[in-house]
């Protein structure tokens, strides 16, 4: 690829009102940052990142997930501004593509329209209504003349509705030259990437403005931004899926990770949440249930189940309040309020309502271990680490601290008593 990716992170993010760097906030289950990062890796092998607050933080949440990601730290200091943090940075290529580390709806194509064509500079540009905040773009005869920002325009200047939406592509060897050159002789005393837009005029060169989507180029500043970029990111998401032949109840009440995997026929009732990378197959997901980063196959979830990480379900049917936790389910049910956390349970096996695995002691957690054909009956407590065999039945009340072998009945319960008449006695009343 003959084309550099440099994404600017350096900023403080103020307005996100955070101490987590404004490009570490999520949407849609991956950092603003990371879905910048996956653009850019549509289109580019070299990238590096320009970082400066909390640089280390945000590189080792990087390094943690990417590889062979360049960083480059700002002289924020002394060189403050979008064209500071170009200052010393390196790319390997012909062209490089300069990306904003808080635009996380951008698009693949959207990136590729920006590196088609033989002017020296692209950059994206967008026609506002409200053009306020954004530097404007004075265009003639198509091309661009000169990027001015909003505290350094004159009154024309203002009413100029062509704004700059902040990616560019760039000739590497003019950006080489123009960065070193360039002077915070302006309002905000910045050194501002824009200028070499009017430094490449001056030399002649061409610079070709790539009208955008604005609702793709919409940097995230504040919460309020977040939340509008997640509708608009979990509306795509549910598009992609629901033409890949997922059926969604009221889509707007449904949220889904942008990791999750469909496959097969699959079913979310209204509020259904399907969080992390979470993989379902031929599955039916009902109303308000939740499920986090689990695998779910030829299943049933709800209404109302929770499915929490690294659960495994299979040919099985959770109902209504059942919590099921890094357990791996195989041909079970599991109807009606019950926890099922640390356990693995086979083929036919039958949960009852208001059984639990009580598989922590307030130090470890432990495994419970059910085999195939086992019944157990409603409000089974299960004390873990315990083995069930194959063929059992546990009578319902039961505490099951011991290991159950193949085949047999297990009871633990207090024997019932009845006292004829009591209720008479108690309430000194007749009988009739
Ligand atoms: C910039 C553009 C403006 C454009 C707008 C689009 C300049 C001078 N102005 O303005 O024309 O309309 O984007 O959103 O470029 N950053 C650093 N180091 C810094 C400052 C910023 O890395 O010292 C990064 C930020 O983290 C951010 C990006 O650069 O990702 C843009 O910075 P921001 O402060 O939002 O620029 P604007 O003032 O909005
Ligand atoms: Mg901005």
């Amino acid at each position: 690829m003959s084309l550099s990716v440099v994404i600017l992170a350096a900023g403080q993010g103020t307005r996100m009102k955070s101490t987590t760097p404004k490009v570490l906030h999520e949407i849609s289950g991956k950092s603003m940052l990371f879905h910048a990062i996956d653009a850019a890796q549509t289109v580019s092998d070299d990238i590096t990142i320009v970082l400066y607050h909390q640089a280390e933080r945000i590189q080792k949440e990087i390094d943690a997930i990417y590889e062979g990601i360049h960083f480059h730290l700002q002289d924020a200091k002394q060189y403050p501004g979008t064209g500071g943090a170009m200052k010393g940075v390196k790319t390997q290529n012909e062209r490089t593509l300069i990306l904003n580390g808080d635009m996380p709806l951008i698009t693949k194509d959207s990136l590729l329209a920006l590196t088609t064509g033989n002017a020296d500079i692209n950059m994206s540009v967008i026609r506002l209504d409200d053009p306020s905040g954004y530097g404007r773009v004075i265009i003639e005869n198509e091309q661009v003349l000169e990027i001015v920002e909003q505290k350094d325009c004159n009154t024309p200047q203002l009413m100029t509705k062509t704004v700059n939406a902040g990616i560019y592509a760039v000739n590497t060897e003019l950006l080489e030259r123009y960065i070193p050159e360039l002077s915070n002789d302006n309002a905000q005393a910045e050194y501002y990437l824009t200028d070499i837009v009017k430094m490449a005029v001056d030399e002649g060169k061409t610079v070709n403005p790539v009208y955008v989507q604005e609702e793709e180029f919409k940097g995230v500043n504040s919460k309020l931004d977040l939340a509008a970029a997640e509708e608009i990111l979990q509306r795509r998401i549910k598009t992609e899926w629901m033409k890949a032949g997922v059926t969604m109840r009221l889509p707007e009440t449904i949220y889904i990770d942008c990791r999750a995997k469909f496959e097969g026929e699959c079913v979310l009732e209204n509020g259904v949440s399907i969080q992390g990378a979470s993989v379902l197959i031929d599955s039916h997901i009902k109303t308000h249930s939740v499920v986090e980063d689990s695998y779910i196959e030829n299943s049933d979830v709800g209404p109302m189940g929770r499915v929490r990480p690294k659960s495994v379900l299979k040919n099985t049917h959770i109902g209504n309040f059942v919590e099921v936790k890094k357990s791996t389910l195989t041909g079970v049910k599991a109807g009606h309020l019950a926890y099922i956390g640390d356990a693995s349970i086979d083929e036919g096996s039958n949960i009852g309502a208001g059984v639990i695995t009580c598989n922590y002691d307030g130090k470890n957690k432990y495994q419970t271990i059910i085999g195939k054909n086992v019944f157990v009956g409603s409000d089974t407590q299960l004390v873990a680490p315990v083995t069930i065999a194959d063929d059992v039945m546990i009578a319902a009340g039961s505490t099951i601290n011991k290991d159950v072998e193949k085949g047999a009945l297990a009871i633990s319960r207090a024997p019932m008593k009845t006292f004829k008449n009591f209720f008479y006695k108690f309430f000194g009343t007749e009988k009739k």
